[in-house]
């Protein structure tokens, strides 16, 4: 079995074919993504969210994404796994950038994901010049909450729908292969696929991109903390796991666990 290469990713925008995107952090999740047949695994840094509980994404380093990338890159046999960049990892110098995302392909990623519109248009450039395949990330950008003060909606007015679309542009012909497009207006975010001829994928973006992305624990119901209006959980494991792990106890308290069944004879 071959990975899906991104030529053949990008292929999809011109067949009509939506892109499945999840993130995913550790071998057993990957395999189940792998199994469920989806085309990209985005190791995201919501991971210092969701997986190591902080309230935001901006104390993740470098050794904590590669540990996770390394995970799921031997899984995957036949997704894109993408390498989410963290904080400073690419904003200190290109120099920097070069490096750590060097780092995330010989960790077993094909690509990196950074955040950022004018400002990263260089990174781009000498990544992809190195053929170091980036993704793109516009629109809310959670790097950046300190500064825009929240996980709110962007491009709702014209000025701001007008740099967004820019950034876009620019981003694209630096050389990303697609774009993440998080928390627009619909059509902001359709006009925007319409203009680039790479995919686009969005998160709390609408129907209108060429691909979604949702963070596998939403998707699952795993994480109920902070459930923006965008999830769908499509199951409810945390209120599984919560009854299980009653039922356990419960069981282990009135000696019916372990049973003859569950015991050697
Ligand atoms: O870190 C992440 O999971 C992401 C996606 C939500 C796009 O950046």
């Amino acid at each position: 079995m071959s990975h899906l290469t991104i030529p053949q990713l990008q292929q999809f925008k011109s067949q009509g074919k939506k892109i499945s995107v999840v993130t995913a952090y550790d071998a057993l999740f990957t395999e189940i993504v792998e199994q469920a047949g989806l085309e990209v695994i985005l190791v995201g840094d919501s991971l210092g969210m969701v997986v190591q509980g902080k309230p935001n994404t901006l104390a993740v380093t470098m050794e904590e994404m590669l540990y996770h990338t390394r995970m799921v890159a031997q899984t995957a046999k036949r997704a894109l796994v993408i390498g989410d960049m963290p904080f400073l990892s690419y904003q200190v110098s290109l120099e920097e950038t070069v490096r750590n995302a060097g780092r995330f392909l010989q960790a077993g990623a094909v690509a990196v994901k950074l955040e950022g519109g004018m400002s990263v248009v260089d990174r781009v450039e000498v990544m992809t010049g190195f053929g170091i395949p980036v993704m793109g990330h516009v629109g809310m950008t959670p790097q950046s909450v300190n500064q825009s003060g929240g996980y709110h909606v962007r491009g709702k007015d014209e000025v701001e729908a007008q740099k967004i679309l820019e950034e876009a542009k620019a981003l694209e012909a630096a050389g990303i292969f697609a774009l993440v497009l998080e928390c627009l207006p619909t059509s902001l975010a359709h006009t925007i696929t319409q203009e680039l001829t790479i995919p686009t994928i969005g998160i709390g973006a609408g129907s209108g991109c060429d691909g979604q992305v949702l963070v596998l624990y939403d998707l699952l119901g795993l994480f109920d903390e902070f459930v923006p209006k965008f999830v769908k959980p499509y199951a409810h494991l945390k209120a599984e796991a919560l009854q299980a792990l009653k039922r356990y106890k419960e069981e282990v308290e009135c000696g019916k666990f372990p049973s003859d069944s569950e015991s050697y004879q």
